[in-house]
């Protein structure tokens, strides 16, 4: 797999990049490319750097820095506060030292302890000096005045040989954090802190990244908002400080003695685990190195903002780090859970109904159909073209899937066209209404900032002028959203390019807007000469001769990228060493691994400045969060009951409480089916369990199978869309006869499912539980399960067990929780699963077509009859799946609303507990559902049932067991439940004899 990771990875790079980053365009899809001016390709050409990681002359700053000393220690309620004091000159390494610093050791909740590091005269000593604001980005505070003594973290710190501290789990003894052995550097421009690691630690998070779940001890993560495609180990489009540390140890002895197991060989052994997280609140570029026994932390900005959770479950951190610092996820109306068809490339209306009618005609589910960047107005938001994407067929267009119980979504992308001054028709209101609320970023000088995305010259929504400044930026958004909603009645809004990505390094130029519309420097995909799109993954299997160029030329070109010899290294690149008073805004003196180089490169510039005079250095990986808070509201607006449906491409540490996010620009290539696991599941740990990827692949070509395999994939991840990139050959379901019956497939359980998994959500909406989850997380004690990324859990009862590989119809998964008492049964066939010892590799058949999906023991799973769409699905009747454990127990909920209000007015919970002769089903709440009861299946029974009895009515027909498997199915209960299944209290129950 890894070797293939890489051929594959470097070919699409080698595609994907070369094609859009380089070439100029002749044309199709967009058509103004022959007539209008076209972007030099060295508008986007930064200077070279070449990032620390890589230098061969960059200077550790564990050489030369020498730390701090504290001072003035002085106990205060809930923890301590000291003074730090530069130890000497200092280094001014990567920036101007900061010689004063205060301390913050703060208990704010039994579970959570705060650390703060910040420089003690702000705006004195160094006027550029950057906190967060807490109006722009949430601070945890303190919860309990007297948790200190409750916590089960201690803090101890000690000024030898220079400042450190150490943060301990007291019940433990293990030392969870200590900055012991490296000194504090802290400067405007570089903040460097760590800690060292167990052997082998089990590290998570620190996203975006495309990597497995467990991140490794050899990684730099390095997190800048790029506007990039799914480059593996790269910085991407999101930015979560966040890690979770998961310790496994070995359970002995008389005493029950815990004993750190960085390698768990022994399956038959006694473990458990401890999990704890640590979130920096830090929205600067920064970087995280994972090294063999280490990770330091280096940011370019702000301050160490530390908060400890202290688990100690992954469950108990992720809740306690979305409730104290991000925020919890809006609840999503029931449709969003239906499937999505997406493409760039989708010409017209027609085009699309025929999409729709396509779907029709196959008899599969389509729930909402989205357009990309081809319907707008020369790529100008808020528009449409007039002669493709007309209103008035819009219009009929939307209202004609509406009536189908359908929905529609369009792509709103974060850059604005600015008019050509000196062409009168070049009109765009929505740019002259955002002019006059001075919605727009700036340069240093004050002139307005131009980049370049698709429409061609563009500016950017200042969204902190609108939070410190009173611009209009935010009211000016809202009235476009409403203003275009009254000609075109889409249903959410899916934001793009918010990175925020600019096709200029720096300011495109005041003046060159006379030249607008221009194209970009880079054919698009779709463009002749754009060869981006290849011959699917498989047929570099069945033919030899195609495989071995490939993989000779990416050999190649991964010799030229190597770093050229350190002799002439240091002319070759652009360094910068710091200025007294003052920060290098556009080149840092530590250069981060971006993957694009330059941080100007594809993004607006980092001296791009809004009003009020804060720059976006310090804001850079807040604009994704902005306008998706921005969308939020103005949808709010709109529809003030509703709740809102956004999924966005750039996020940070709390953008979850607005919107969901998707995985991206990934490519048709079987490794990227698997990297969605990981991706998601990472996603679950950032608060986000709206999540999804470009289903079958975005860059590419997707064939039959790859397709097939992908479709039923998705099928058990709440968002579920499929999306192509203009230029690759259409992969909706329907195009291949194989994928049209897989998807139907895993669609019908998927839609079975939609009661479980919309209960699964709101659990994650209403208490911080995940969605997806890794095993590890939910069988703690299994420590070969730490990097377990292949298979997940949809909630507590659904373990998906996917073939994540070309030609293969078998899988090898992991039953977890069998060595203590854990019963799966086969979704399909209801059997259980029998015979599997702790940790074993069970190959299972998994033949084209076929997902294997395993219900857990202990689960009372609610269901209702698969439909076409949402709407239907949820008028039809309902099922329960009562799966016993070991114990002949069995239990489960189900949330119950109108399916889209912010508030509903009614709401009921339905509790379910099963035993091995009965099933109660107990509401509460005051939401009506008229839907009746058509069947109820009790897998796990002991013995052959005689008889059924529902709400104490002997049920004489309708029910069957087949006593091989123990299954008892019951199927006439319709009667009794005319009035709707949970408008009271019901008892099932059977006897033996
Ligand atoms: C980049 C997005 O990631 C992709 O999904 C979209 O198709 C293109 N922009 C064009 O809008």
């Amino acid at each position: 797999m890894a070797r293939r990771v890489s051929i594959v990875f470097l070919a699409a790079l080698l595609g994907w990049f070369a094609g859009v980053l380089s070439q100029s365009p002749t044309t199709t899809t967009d058509t103004r490319a022959d007539t209008v001016f076209t972007l030099p390709p060295n508008a986007d050409v930064g200077l070279p750097v070449i990032p620390n990681i890589q230098d061969p002359l960059a200077i550790d700053p564990q050489s030369v820095c020498t730390g701090y000393k504290a001072s003035k220690v002085r106990n205060v309620s809930n923890g301590i506060t000291a003074d730090l004091s530069l130890i000497g000159e200092g280094c001014n390494l990567y920036g101007n030292d900061v010689k004063d610093l205060t301390l913050v050791v703060e208990y704010q909740a039994a579970d959570r302890l705060h650390v703060e590091i910040m420089p003690k005269y702000i705006g004195k000593e160094n006027s550029s000096w950057f906190i967060l604001p807490g109006e722009l980005i949430p601070k945890p505070g303190v919860d309990d005045k007297d948790c200190t003594s409750k916590s089960d973290l201690a803090f101890s710190w000690s000024n030898r040989p220079s400042f450190s501290f150490n943060v301990t789990r007291k019940s433990t003894g293990d030392v969870l954090f200590t900055t012991m052995g490296a000194h504090l550097v802290y400067e405007d421009q570089f903040i460097e802190f760590g800690s060292s690691l167990p052997e082998n630690y089990n590290l998570y998070g620190l996203g975006e990244v495309i990597h497995g779940l467990r991140l490794g001890n050899n990684l730099t993560r390095t997190l800048f908002n790029a506007d990039v495609g799914d480059i593996i180990d790269a910085n991407i489009y999101g930015h979560h400080p966040i890690y979770y540390d998961t310790r496994y140890f070995k359970v002995g002895g008389k005493s029950e003695k815990l004993t750190y197991a960085p390698k768990a060989t022994d399956k038959s052994a006694k473990y458990k685990s401890y999990t704890h997280g640590v979130f920096n609140r830090n929205v600067h570029n920064q970087e995280v190195l994972l090294k063999e026994s280490n990770i330091t932390w280096r940011a370019l900005g702000g301050t160490i903002d530390l908060y400890f959770y202290e688990g100690p479950t992954q469950d108990k951190v992720t809740k306690s780090y979305q409730r104290s610092a991000i925020g919890l996820p809006p609840m999503q109306q029931l449709w969003t859970f239906g499937f999505h068809q997406c493409r760039w490339g989708y010409k017209n209306w027609k085009e699309l109904q025929s999409v729709v009618d396509s779907f029709k005609k196959f008899e599969i589910p389509l729930e909402t159909i989205w357009t990309d960047i081809d319907y707008m107005n020369q790529y100008r938001n808020f528009e449409n073209d007039h002669v493709q994407f007309p209103y008035g067929e819009g219009a009929r267009f939307i209202s004609k899937i509406h009536d189908n119980n359908q929905h529609y979504i369009p792509i709103v992308d974060s850059a604005i066209y600015i008019p050509n001054p000196d062409n009168a028709s070049d009109g765009y209101p929505t740019y002259d209404r955002g002019a006059k609320e001075n919605s727009f970023m700036l340069n240093p000088d004050g002139s307005t900032y131009i980049g370049a995305v698709w429409p061609g010259y563009t500016v950017y929504p200042d969204w902190l002028g609108a939070l410190f400044n009173s611009t209009g930026t935010n009211k000016w958004w809202s009235s476009e959203i409403s203003t275009y909603h009254e000609k075109i009645k889409f249903d959410g809004i899916w934001i793009d390019m918010s990175e925020v990505s600019s096709f200029c390094v720096g300011s495109c130029g005041s003046k060159n807007t006379i030249l607008n519309p221009v194209h970009p420097s880079f054919k698009l995909p779709g463009e002749p000469g754009n060869k981006i799109f290849d011959y699917p993954e498989g047929f570099n299997i069945t033919n030899a001769t195609e495989a071995a160029s490939a993989s000779a030329a990416a050999s190649s070109q991964s010799a030229a990228a190597s770093p050229a010899a350190t002799s002439s290294i240091s002319a070759l690149y652009h360094r910068t060493t710091p200025t007294p008073g003052a920060r290098n805004i556009n080149w840092p003196p530590y250069t981060i691994n971006n993957f694009a180089g330059d941080l100007g490169v594809h993004a607006v510039s980092p001296n791009a400045t809004h009003h009020g005079g804060t720059q976006e250095y310090d804001f850079h990986n807040v604009f994704g969060h902005q306008i998706l808070n921005a969308t939020y509201h103005a949808l709010l607006d709109l529809f003030p009951t509703k709740r809102p449906f956004i999924i966005g491409r750039s996020q940070l540490f709390g953008s979850s409480k607005w919107a969901g996010h998707w995985g991206g620009d990934n490519y048709s290539l079987w490794s990227y089916m698997f990297f969605s696991i990981p991706q998601a599941l990472s996603y679950s740990l950032f608060g986000f369990p709206m999540f999804g990827v470009d289903t079958c692949g975005f860059a590419g070509n997707a064939d039959m199978e790859l397709c097939s395999r992908w479709m039923q994939l998705s099928a058990f991840f709440p968002f579920y869309r499929n999306h192509n990139a203009a230029g690759g050959i259409s992969q909706e379901p329907y195009v291949w006869s194989e994928v049209i019956k897989a998807s139907k497939i895993a669609m019908k359980i998927r839609y079975a499912l939609l009661p479980y998994m919309y209960t699964t959500f709101y659990l994650s909406h209403s208490t911080g539980s995940t969605t997806m989850r890794a095993l590890a997380w939910d069988f703690p004690d299994e420590p070969w399960l730490a990097n377990a990324d292949r298979q997940f859990l949809l909630g507590d009862a659904v373990l998906v067990t996917p073939c994540l590989e070309q030609g293969a119809t078998t899988v090898k998964g992991l039953f977890p929780g069998v060595g203590s008492g854990t019963v799966w049964y086969d979704w399909y066939n209801l059997s259980a699963i029998t015979g599997v010892t702790a940790g074993q590799n069970v190959t299972i058949d998994a033949p084209l077509g076929h997902i294997p999906v395993f219900v857990k023991g202990g689960n009372v799973v609610p269901l209702q009859q698969p439909r076409m769409t949402i709407a239907d699905t949820r008028k039809s009747s309902w099922s329960l799946l009562a799966a016993l454990d070991g114990k002949g127990k069995a239990g489960g909920g189900l949330y119950l609303d109108d399916g889209e209000s912010l508030v509903p007015n009614a709401t009921t919970w339905v509790d379910f507990s099963a035993t091995e002769t009965s099933l109660k089903a107990v509401p509460s709440g005051n939401f009506t559902d008229m839907n009746m009861l058509a069947n109820v299946t009790i897998i796990g029974l002991p013995e052959r049932v005689h008889g059924v009895q529902f709400d104490g009515v002997e049920v004489k027909s309708g029910w069957t067991m087949d006593g091989d498997s123990k299954v008892l199915t019951i199927t006439g209960l319709a009667a009794y439940t005319v009035d709707g299944a949970w408008n009271k209290e019901r008892n099932l129950s059977w006897r033996f004899e």
